[in-house]
């Protein structure tokens, strides 16, 4: 089977009705951004950061995986499907993807601010934490996200599945943070990219990117109905 490797951000999710960042009306025109996502506003107010987390949690369980998603999933049949995602929700596992590769966290987990790697995951009837919110071993616990100026743990292993990719697929992305808006860089020369995304964001000339200017949705529509095995 073909490896297709897919990179998706936030527009994926928009027609789920979870708002993108950097769009009109976006997250970070409400909320500023090294305030509610850096390290350092999680120093200087973690109440801030729990609160903005607990209102995204709240949102994300009343929303769905849209056709993008599922269609992703309906493709594991002919394909080896990868993702990578820049999303914290967890609509690419709800519609059934099998491997997907968190790239900023997830925001349905939390971990121990003394234990890195005692990580902890919230269910829709217990979805907000605070200052106070302890682990069971008496230790306070931060946002499983990861937050500007820190490390993306995850990315050598997403430079790994886009080395190996044979079709590499972006979807919904203003490619504006590194090091994920890089991951196009490592397909092997001669791999077919796509990117699909309604606004899409200029592609630096001599990169063989097929662009598709279309919605998520419509684009995994276009992906099914014409990629070969
Ligand atoms: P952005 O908000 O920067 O970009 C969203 C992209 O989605 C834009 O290019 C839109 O044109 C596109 N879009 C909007 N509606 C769409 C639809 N229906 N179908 C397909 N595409 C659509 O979001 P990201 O690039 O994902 O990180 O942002 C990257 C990171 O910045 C996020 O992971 C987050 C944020 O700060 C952290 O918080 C660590």
């Amino acid at each position: 089977m073909k490896k297709l490797v897919i990179s998706s951000g936030a527009g994926i999710s928009a027609e789920s009705g979870i708002s993108t960042f950097r769009d009109a009306g976006g997250l970070w025109e409400k909320y500023p951004v090294m305030e509610v996502a850096s390290h350092d506003g999680f120093l200087k107010n973690p109440a801030l950061i729990h609160k903005f987390y607990n209102e995204r949690r709240k949102q994300l369980v009343t929303c769905k995986p849209n056709f993008a998603h599922i269609g992703l999933h309906q493709l594991e049949e002919r394909f080896d499907v990868r993702v990578i995602t820049q999303n914290i929700d967890d609509l690419h596992e709800r519609a059934g993807s099998k491997n997907v590769l968190h790239l900023h966290g997830e925001l349905m987990k939390v971990r121990s601010l003394k234990h890195e790697d005692r990580v902890y995951t919230l269910t829709s009837d217990n979805l907000e934490t605070s200052v106070d919110t302890r682990d069971e071993y008496g230790d306070p616990v931060r946002p499983h996200i990861v937050f500007f100026q820190e490390d993306v743990p995850n990315f050598t292993k997403a430079t790994e599945l886009a080395k190996e990719a044979d079709i590499f697929v972006v979807i919904g992305t203003s490619l504006n943070v590194y090091p994920a808006a890089s991951l196009l860089y490592y397909v092997k020369p001669g791999t077919p990219v796509y990117y699909i995304d309604p606004r899409p964001a200029p592609i630096p000339e001599g990169t063989a990117v097929h662009v598709l200017p279309m919605k998520a949705t419509e684009g995994v529509q276009w992906l099914i109905d014409n990629l070969k095995e």
